[in-house]
């Protein structure tokens, strides 16, 4: 046990050191500088990935399904995008996505690998952090595995553009610890009744634990673009009144038999069934988060998440 905390010390501990040389210019980089350059340039702007939490407040409303596909239309416009498994009851991110991961999480909490080393590949050039099935709350984890855990999900900052983090549904405190400490959450909800109530409980403590966030919306599996609208203008005109906070509604996916299809064809839908309605809707919806909604103007990065990541664990389990 000693050996094994004394591993996962030193793994987060090579995580920040690497983070560092990562962003600081070498020595000798600095030092081919002009003097002009060095007194009129900037510091060396530090690239910060955006990193944005699908979550549900009702659980079986399409998350997954959802940032998977949603991971690879916003990789089809140009960006480096990594999608993180963080439903730690039911892992199966990638299933969806067709790919059938040696490593996930579990290695990481284990220390027996980095985060970079459990990375990968998928369609479009994306990478998966893949979940593991039945892997302790994160809440759970003694604390030194959940700090070597979140010390490595900073080495992420420099490999993505934008990290996607499909969390399972709820308000257990395993979901909330990623849902307040993102920069952004994307609450997917269907157009039923009950599910709205649950969202909009996810947007309340979402909003009363991290006022910062941006909170996002978008409606799956609507019948059609009357029901869908509804729904979202309900949602938000109930966050704007009670809450005095504005969700910025990002549109809706239509049901969609392709999406169970692909599925079981093991290939995701934007890539098997191109020009299907969901398939283009979720393209929308990329499209709308690269350029109507873009990455606020200070992205804190993956950084940024573990640092309230931890003052949440610190509040809510008194250091533990
Ligand atoms: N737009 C859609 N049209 C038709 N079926 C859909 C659509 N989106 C999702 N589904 C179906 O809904 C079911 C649940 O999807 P998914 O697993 O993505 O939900 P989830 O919110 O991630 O669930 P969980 O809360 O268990 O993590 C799946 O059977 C999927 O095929
Ligand atoms: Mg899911």
């Amino acid at each position: 046990m000693l050996d094994q905390a004394h591993g996962l010390r030193a793994l987060a501990s090579q995580n920040r050191d690497e983070r560092k040389a990562a962003t600081s210019p070498s020595l000798t980089e600095k030092s081919s500088e002009t003097f002009a350059q060095a007194v009129v340039t900037p510091p060396a702007q530090v690239r910060r990935a955006r990193v944005i939490a699908v979550t549900s407040g009702k659980g079986g409303v399409g998350k997954t399904n959802f940032s998977s596909n949603l991971s690879l239309a916003l990789a089809e416009t140009g960006n480096r995008v990594i999608v993180v498994d963080a439903d730690l009851g039911l892992a199966n991110l990638h299933v969806v996505l067709g790919i059938y991961p040696q490593y996930n999480l579990e290695h990481v909490t284990h220390g027996d690998r980095s985060l970079r080393e459990v990375l990968c590949p998928g369609p479009n050039g994306i990478r998966i952090v893949a979940g593991a099935s039945g892997l302790a709350e994160l809440a759970d984890l003694d604390a030194i595995r959940r700090e070597a855990l979140i010390e490595s999900l900073g080495e992420l900052d420099a490999l993505a553009d934008v990290v996607l983090i499909d969390t399972g549904a709820g308000l257990a405190r395993n979901v909330l610890a990623f849902l307040c400490a993102a920069g952004e959450v994307l609450v997917v909800t269907t157009p039923e009744p009950t599910a709205l109530t649950d969202a909009y409980a996810i947007i309340k403590t979402v909003y009363h634990e991290n006022p910062q966030s941006r909170l996002m919306l978008a409606v799956n599996m609507a019948q059609n673009e009357a029901e869908a609208r509804s729904a979202q203008e309900r949602v938000v005109s109930i966050a704007r009144r009670f809450l005095g906070t504005e969700v910025v509604s990002l549109g809706s996916i239509p049901h969609d038999p392709v999406v169970g299809q692909a599925v079981r064809n093991g290939k995701p839908f934007l890539l098997s069934y191109p020009s299907s309605p969901a398939a283009r809707a979720v393209r929308k919806i990329a499209h709308q988060l690269t350029y109507s909604a873009p990455a606020p103007a200070e992205v804190e990065g993956v950084g940024g998440l573990l640092n309230r990541m931890q003052r949440f664990f610190n509040r809510h389990l008194g250091g533990r």
